[in-house]
């Protein structure tokens, strides 16, 4: 489902891919055998198969949640990006799902939870509370603001239809609440870390409830699972991605921008730099994480990538069947000059920007791994999840650096808990 085209790369490549099949196969056996560090997180790796149990689950109390017009998702970093990301790649744009997926607890502007306190007030509301820790501070305080309100509205039996709690299985202020006033729950497993919970019921039940098919998510991801096996450089693509970014950080590239030319990447972009830059970021190494949406991006940093410092490289996902297309109609007059394209559909044309760009980066030194993504289906969506959540523990490996943990995340925490007069601090 993905395949990699190393046409872009290879010139600018000092040394050989295959030279690191030695370190692949070490790091691969650490990640099955969990002998690396931070092995207790790596519940990840078998879970589009230990997954499957959960799905009827998953998928009977999406049911229910479906009968409510909007499902307010609450959470944030792991918990909030994975479901983004799906909504976003799956969604037809301009077109609402049913019921509507708001999210709330992913900042902590004053601004965006009024307005959303008032678009819900009238509405038939249900919750997914998400926390792996049930600590973080801004799920925990919309969900208390966004409850000051629902328990207004509905009686407590009303409220433990309508309110979920994904989060610890035994641990944390969420599972305690959610236990005592009956909430449904379900469990992030403890060795799954928040950026790889996406295919756990962090990601999964509000992808159900959107009416994706969590199946094929999974399914999707099985295969990804079966396509990195093998640590074999040759045939490994997850490894193939992994191992050329950094030869090309090696190379003094310091950053990687993921682009893509469909804007339902938006989300997934977002993820993926969560995903890697959580992971890598740590003992003043790793590659800074950024992301365009082209054509888009081509009109503002598009001067910055072709002409600017010479340390950026680009990972481009091509979308090779577009889910829709539409056709370039001949016009008599030809006031608007476009008569050259009649008969062309606007994904021809789009697929050219890509080629011109590539074209255009490379003569400006800028190294570009394209990756190619069969479709936008559930599926794909899945595959693509799995495919760089390996290819993240790989390259986090090759830097040495344990990619489960996120120590320094906690550094603005304790300065805004000092600040906010929090006990203890
Ligand atoms: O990847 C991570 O671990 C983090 O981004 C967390 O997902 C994020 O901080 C939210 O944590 P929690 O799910 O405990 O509320």
């Amino acid at each position: 489902m993905i395949k990699l085209n190393d046409a872009y790369v290879t010139p600018f490549l000092k040394g050989n891919i295959r030279d690191f099949q030695p370190f692949v196969d070490n790091i691969h056996n650490m990640i099955h055998n969990k002998t690396g560090k931070g092995s207790d997180f790596l519940g990840w790796v078998e879970l589009p198969n230990t997954i499957t149990d959960q799905l009827p689950s998953i998928q009977k109390v999406a049911n229910r949640l479906k009968q409510y017009d909007v499902l307010v998702v609450i959470g944030i970093g792991g918990s909030y990006l994975g479901t983004k990301a799906g909504l976003n790649f799956l969604e037809t744009p301009f077109k609402q799902t049913k019921p509507e997926i708001v999210f709330a607890g992913h900042n902590m502007s004053s601004t965006y939870m009024v307005e959303l306190l008032n678009y819900i007030k009238n509405k038939n509301v249900a919750v997914n509370v998400i926390s792996k820790s049930g600590t973080t501070t801004e799920p925990a305080i919309a969900f208390r603001l966004i409850m000051d309100q629902l328990k207004e509205r509905y009686s407590k039996e009303e409220l433990q239809s309508r309110i979920v709690a994904t989060t610890d299985q035994a641990r944390g202020a969420l599972y305690q609440l959610s236990k005592a006033e009956g909430y449904d729950q379900f469990v992030i497993p403890d060795d799954v870390g928040g950026r790889y919970s996406v295919l756990s019921p962090v990601g999964l039940l509000p992808l159900a409830v959107a009416g994706y098919d969590v199946e094929k998510i999974v399914q999707g991801a099985q295969q990804a699972y079966q396509d990195a096996s093998s640590s074999d450089l040759s045939k490994n693509v997850s490894y193939q991605y992994a191992v050329l970014r950094y030869m090309l950080y090696q190379q003094g590239k310091k950053i990687e921008m993921l682009a893509s030319y469909e804007p339902n990447m938006q989300y997934v972009n977002e993820w993926w730099k969560q995903l890697f830059g959580e992971s890598e970021g740590k003992e003043n190494k790793g590659l800074f994480i950024s992301s365009a949406l082209f054509s888009t991006d081509l009109h503002s940093l598009g001067q910055y990538i072709q002409e600017g410092e010479r340390h950026i490289f680009e990972t481009i996902i091509h979308i090779d069947t577009p889910t829709k297309d539409i056709e370039i109609q001949k016009q008599d007059n030809d006031l608007d000059g476009l008569n050259y394209l009649a008969g062309k559909t606007l994904s021809y044309v789009n697929t050219k920007a890509e080629e011109g760009t590539l074209m255009a980066h490379q003569e400006g030194q800028v190294p570009n791994i394209v990756l190619h993504l069969e479709n936008v289906s559930e599926a794909s969506f899945g595959y693509m999840m799995y495919f760089f959540e390996i290819a993240c523990a790989m390259s986090a490996y090759l830097i040495d650096i344990n990619p489960f943990d996120q120590p320094g995340v906690e550094s603005y925490k304790k300065h805004m808990f000092q600040l906010l007069g929090k006990p203890g601090y």
